[in-house]
């Protein structure tokens, strides 16, 4: 595959990493996150599924527990997060989770092989709700090709958000993609189960309404 389909100088997505840490974060990042961590050429036996932006972790650990014959890559830019989800795989026992700290693209670009997913998981990412922000947001034309490559025939991709406006350019987007289908095909990945994440409560608190979106690459 060549290097192009990876944006040169790709606007970020996010606008924070590191921020303040509580000594027991601090600990958490030295002691425990190290045994998480992705590195490039891990083998695992399962189905492997993306989860972009975890935040804390919460329901990506729920989902790891949920469903032992699958494996969880995490990806977050956010160091706290990456190290509470790492305090949380710890105190749960849960050994079928890696976690990618850092941005997803530089993973997928350096240390994921192309063809490798069974499911990508997209949800309630940053909304960046000015206009003249739109451009941060992280799922767009070209981080939809750089995904697709990396997914297997039948894999799935399922986004949420509580930003209306937000699901209607990434419904339009997938949509205008002639390789995805909304309906799953014969032998396509079915999706999993999400609890409701922290951002998710916040959106409706506000009054938000939320929704998913799921679409399958063709085989
Ligand atoms: C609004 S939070 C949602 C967290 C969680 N999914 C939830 O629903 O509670 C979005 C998260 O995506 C992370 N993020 C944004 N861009 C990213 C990128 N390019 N790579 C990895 N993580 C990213 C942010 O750090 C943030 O924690």
């Amino acid at each position: 595959m060549s290097e192009s389909i990876y944006p040169p100088r790709r606007i970020k997505s996010f606008a924070r990493c590191a921020g303040r840490m509580t000594p027991a974060q601090k600990l958490a990042v030295e002691s425990v996150l190290p045994q998480y961590l992705w590195v490039k050429d891990t083998v695992v036996d399962k189905p492997l599924i993306l989860d972009i932006g975890f935040g804390m972790g919460h329901s990506l650990a729920w989902q790891a527990a949920q469903y032992p014959h699958t494996h969880f890559l995490g990806a977050e830019v956010f160091l706290p997060g990456a190290a509470r989800l790492a305090t949380l795989l710890e105190e749960k026992q849960l050994s079928n989770v890696h976690i990618a700290y850092g941005d997803v693209v530089l993973l997928l670009k350096e240390q994921l092989p192309l063809h490798s997913l069974a499911g990508v998981q997209i949800f309630f990412p940053d909304p960046w709700p000015k206009k003249r922000h739109h451009k941060r947001r992280l799922l767009q034309t070209d981080f939809l090709d750089v995904l697709l490559a990396h997914m297997k025939p039948g894999a799935f991709l399922h986004f949420a958000s509580d930003w209306a406006d937000y699901c209607l350019a990434v419904q339009a987007l997938l949509a205008s993609c002639p390789k995805l289908s909304f309906k799953r095909p014969s032998s396509g990945v079915e999706i999993l189960e999400r609890p409701k994440t922290r951002y998710e409560n916040r959106g409706v608190v506000q009054g938000h309404v939320i929704e998913d979106i799921v679409v399958w690459l063709g085989e």
